[in-house]
């Protein structure tokens, strides 16, 4: 089966609380092992400087940020975990992209008409503080979506519009161009879990009443001491329900422990002892993750090493697929032939699979490129079957994607990864 390309940009603003952990972080990185999902996660820097114009804060962010994915539990072996701004293929899709995509679109994102409307209100110029890169963020957000042609986009309602546009854009560059683009779906989970905050509204940075995830334990435990609660005493009976402490508690526990606490309360346990039961709980879950993620603040460089090898899976995609978009739209060397080279590759002209049997009785293939060079060498399978499957898994997933593969193929001289995965993608397209 081919795996399900999943893809989510992670905004590097702020410092991420419990709330982002529970609601965002946390499934998303349970998720990303599942079997079946190619899992692309990356940190939204150009997205970032939109809002955010202060360098220093830009860089302490995406170090923030991704140290805190590593620390929760990504898998940066499993998952293709990059920087955006390390992709330069990216920005040159955002202006393939802004070249199809109707100005009229763009004027109907919700973000940027809920500019209009500020700025009515306050009697200003309709574009005052509305920056072009502001104007465009649905174009770049679609750039990284389609560059890995993602079938499902993980995100919360307000970025639904923003799916919506990426598939208005790919389908014109589509149709202008050629099959090139897949599709992308939104995924909105509806169960997403929203964590109340100290004053038992949303948590969430606007109302100033988060915990940070990493807060130290002394300052953790302070933050959870805040928490509201009714007046009630020791020994009254307490009702769970409405009760933000009540909630925190559960997104972190067992059933179990949480009919525990349920009887507490029923029983009157006192406000401070329910609250320290609760810092318990989170520390238990935090600290191990609070460790590594203090770990890689002291060692940025080893962020950095982890977004560079992500940055290298994430181009072997990146870059043969924008070098057939580059010919796709006529960005050409100049000596080749315009007539021959249309936006579909004819079938003799493609790379190919050949299977055969040798004297050794064993099942054998090849992968030649378009001029019958032999790319990859097969050992020996036992049934057809065996060697057939090892060909659909590489077409379906490309080279770079089953390293697990890579001791049984063997590579011909002078053939690099990008080139496998350019003639593997040719192949899956012309499907
Ligand atoms: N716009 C998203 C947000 O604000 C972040 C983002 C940027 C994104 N590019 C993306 C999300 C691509 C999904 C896919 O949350």
């Amino acid at each position: 089966m081919t795996p399900v390309r999943v893809l989510t940009g992670i905004k590097p603003s702020g410092t991420p609380h419990l709330g982002n952990y529970v609601g965002a972080i946390r499934p998303t990185v349970r998720a990303s092992r599942q079997p079946g999902v190619d899992s692309f996660l990356f940190l939204a820097d150009y997205h970032a400087m939109i809002s955010t114009q202060d360098p220093a804060r830009l860089q302490r962010s995406t170090l923030e940020i991704a140290a805190t994915w590593i620390a929760c539990g990504l898998d940066p072996q499993r998952v293709t975990f990059y920087r955006q701004s390390d992709i330069p293929e990216i920005p040159e899709l955002t202006w393939f992209l802004a070249c199809v995509c109707g100005k009229g679109l763009l004027n109907r994102a919700h973000a940027y008409k809920a500019m209009l409307d500020k700025n009515a209100a306050a009697r200003a110029e309709p574009d005052e503080g509305v920056s072009t890169g502001l104007f465009i963020y649905p174009v770049l957000m679609a750039a990284d979506i389609l560059m890995f042609n993602a079938h499902q986009v993980p995100v919360g309602r307000d970025q639904v519009q923003h799916i919506e546009m990426a598939r208005d854009m790919a389908s014109s560059f589509n149709h202008l161009y050629g099959e090139h683009f897949t599709l992308p779906e939104a995924v909105i989970d509806e169960q997403v879990a929203t964590l109340p905050g100290l004053d038992g509204r949303k948590m969430s940075k606007s109302y100033d009443n988060v915990i940070p995830l990493f807060a130290p334990p002394e300052q953790l435990r302070k933050l959870i001491m805040g928490i509201v609660t009714d007046s009630k005493s020791p020994g009254e009976p307490k009702q769970t329900e409405g009760s933000a402490l009540f909630q925190i508690y559960q997104a972190f526990a067992t059933p179990q422990e949480t009919a525990t606490l349920a009887q507490a309360y029923a029983d009157g346990i006192a406000w401070g002892d329910a609250k320290q039961m609760l810092f318990e709980r989170i520390d238990r879950e935090v600290a191990p993750m609070r460790a590594t993620y203090d770990e890689l603040m002291a060692h940025p460089e080893q962020v950095e090493a982890i977004l560079q090898a992500g940055a290298l899976k994430a181009r072997a995609v990146a870059t043969p697929f924008t070098a057939r978009l580059r010919h796709a739209v006529g960005l050409r060397p100049l000596q080749t032939n315009s007539q021959s080279q249309t936006a579909k590759t004819d079938k003799a002209a493609r790379p190919a699979f050949k299977q055969y049997r040798e004297q050794d009785g064993l099942f054998y293939f090849k992968l030649t490129d378009a001029k019958g060079r032999v790319l990859l060498q097969s050992a020996g399978y036992a049934s057809p079957q065996d060697a057939g499957q090892t060909i659909a898994r590489l077409k379906a997933q490309g080279w770079t994607a089953c390293a697990d593969l890579h001791a049984q193929v063997a590579v011909a001289d002078g053939t690099s990864p990008a080139d496998l995965d350019a003639a593997l993608q040719v192949l899956r397209d012309a499907e």
